[in-house]
C-alpha cells in the first residue's frame, strides 16, 4: 500500500482525508498532543483497521474524538445527573484540549472501540485540522496514538510516515504537536462517582481538582503493576514509549552521575538529561529533553528524545527525572518512568 502524505494547509487535502475515512479507511491525523490514527468510531470494520495497522492488542480500548459536548453525550447513556454536571463543566473548561473523559457508553459505540468495556473515552481535540476533518466527516473518530504498539507516540507527520508507511493509506501533516504528550485520561464512570485519574497529561491534576474537587490518582500512574493485577486502563499494562536501548532512571546529581560513569567506564553509557547538562556530559553520548525547570518544554521534547536514545548506540542510558511531581512534571515523570520500565539505578 502506498501511503499518501497530505498537508493540512493544502486545498483539498482535508477533504481527501475525510473521503478515505468515509470509505472506512484509517488516516493519521495531527492533534495538539500527539498524532492519532483515526477511523470512523461507529464502524466496526473501520476500527478493526486501526488495530491491524498498529498491531495493537485487542484488549486496549480507543479514545473517541468528537466535535464537542453535544456529539460526546450522544455516545453515552445512563449517566447519573451529578456526573453529567461534572462532565459538562470539565468539557466547558478544558475542551477543545488535552482531556479525555471516560463515561458509560451507549449501544451505538461498537464493542471493538472499547475492547468490550461498558464505558468510552471521549475527547475533543484542539488541532484545527483534526476539527476540520471531524466536521467534514460528521461522525466521531476513534484514534489511538499513531505509533506501532509499544513505540513512543509520534509528534510529527514524518515520524508517523517512517513507522507506518505501507500500512496506512495516508498521513495528514499539521505540523509538530504542541503539547507533545498524550491527553490526560480521567474516568467518571466509577460506581461511586469518584473521579479517577488514569493518565496524567496536558490538563494537570491541580487544574482538574480546582474545578471538580478531589481526584483519586490510579496507582499505576506512579508504580509498576503488581503481576496479575488488572489495570484500570488496559493501556497501563503494556511497556510503552520504550527505546530499544535499556533505560534507567538516575535519581542522583550530575556530579554523582559523572562518578558513576567513571566507575563503569568499560560500558558505553548514555545520558538522557536536560539542556543545562550539555557541558557537564561533554564527551559522553548525550540527549537533552528540554530545560530542567520547564515541564512544558520537557513534555514537548520527551518523545523525540526517546527516539534519539537509540541513535546513541549505548549499552544503556541513564535518565535524569524532572525535579518535581506536580503540574506538567507529573505527566513527564509518568512517561519517562514507564519508558524505563520503572527501573532506577541504586547504589551509586
Ligand atoms: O492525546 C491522546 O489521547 C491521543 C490523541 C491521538 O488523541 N490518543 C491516545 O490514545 O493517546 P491511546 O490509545 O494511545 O491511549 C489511550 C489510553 C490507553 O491507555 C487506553 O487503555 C485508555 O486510554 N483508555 C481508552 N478508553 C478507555 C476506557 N474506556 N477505559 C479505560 N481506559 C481507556
Ligand atoms: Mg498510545
Amino acid at each position: 500500500m502506498e501511503t499518501r502524505f497530505l498537508a493540512a494547509d493544502r486545498p483539498g487535502d482535508i477533504e481527501a482525508a475525510a473521503k478515505l475515512l468515509r470509505a472506512n479507511q484509517v488516516v493519521a491525523l495531527p492533534t495538539e498532543t500527539v498524532y492519532g490514527l483515526a477511523a470512523n468510531a461507529l464502524s466496526e470494520g473501520a476500527v478493526a483497521e486501526i488495530y491491524r495497522a498498529k498491531q495493537r492488542p485487542a484488549d486496549n480500548p480507543l479514545i473517541v474524538h468528537v466535535t464537542g459536548t453535544a456529539q460526546a453525550f450522544k455516545l453515552t447513556e445512563h449517566i447519573p445527573t451529578a456526573v453529567v454536571e461534572m462532565a459538562t463543566s470539565l468539557m466547558a473548561a478544558f475542551w477543545p484540549g488535552p482531556l479525555t473523559i471516560i463515561l458509560p457508553k451507549c449501544a451505538q459505540v461498537p464493542d471493538i472501540v472499547t475492547a468490550g468495556r461498558p464505558d468510552v473515552g471521549l475527547r475533543c481535540p484542539a488541532h484545527p485540522a483534526f476539527q476540520a476533518v471531524l466536521e467534514a466527516c460528521g461522525f466521531p473518530l476513534a484514534a489511538p496514538s499513531a505509533n506501532p504498539a509499544g513505540r513512543p507516540s509520534p509528534t510529527t507527520a514524518r515520524q508517523v510516515f517512517a513507522e507506518l508507511h505501507g500500512r496506512i493509506p495516508a498521513v495528514l501533516d499539521g505540523g509538530p504537536a504542541t503539547v507533545g504528550l498524550e491527553s490526560t485520561v480521567l474516568s467518571l464512570s466509577a460506581e461511586n462517582g469518584q473521579p479517577l485519574l488514569l493518565r496524567p497529561g496536558g490538563v494537570t491534576l491541580e487544574a482538574l481538582e480546582a474545578l471538580i474537587g478531589p481526584v483519586v490518582v490510579d496507582q499505576a500512574v506512579h508504580a509498576p503493576l503488581v503481576s496479575g493485577q488488572a489495570p484500570s486502563a488496559p493501556g497501563m499494562k503494556y511497556r510503552h514509549y520504550a527505546p530499544v536501548t535499556p533505560l534507567e532512571i538516575f535519581p542522583g546529581s550530575p556530579t554523582e552521575a559523572l562518578e558513576y560513569l567513571a566507575k563503569h567506564s568499560a560500558e558505553r553509557i548514555g545520558i538522557l538529561g536536560f539542556a543545562e547538562h550539555c557541558e557537564t556530559f561533554k564527551g559522553f553520548p548525550f540527549v537533552a529533553y528540554g530545560s530542567r525547570f520547564d515541564g512544558a518544554a520537557q513534555a514537548h521534547s520527551l518523545f523525540g528524545a526517546l527516539r534519539q536514545v537509540d541513535e546513541l548506540q549505548a549499552d544503556r542510558v541513564l535518565a535524569f527525572p524532572p525535579p518535581a511531581q506536580d503540574g506538567m512534571f507529573a505527566a513527564v515523570q509518568n512517561r519517562l518512568r514507564k519508558a524505563a520500565g520503572f527501573k532506577e539505578v541504586s547504589g551509586y
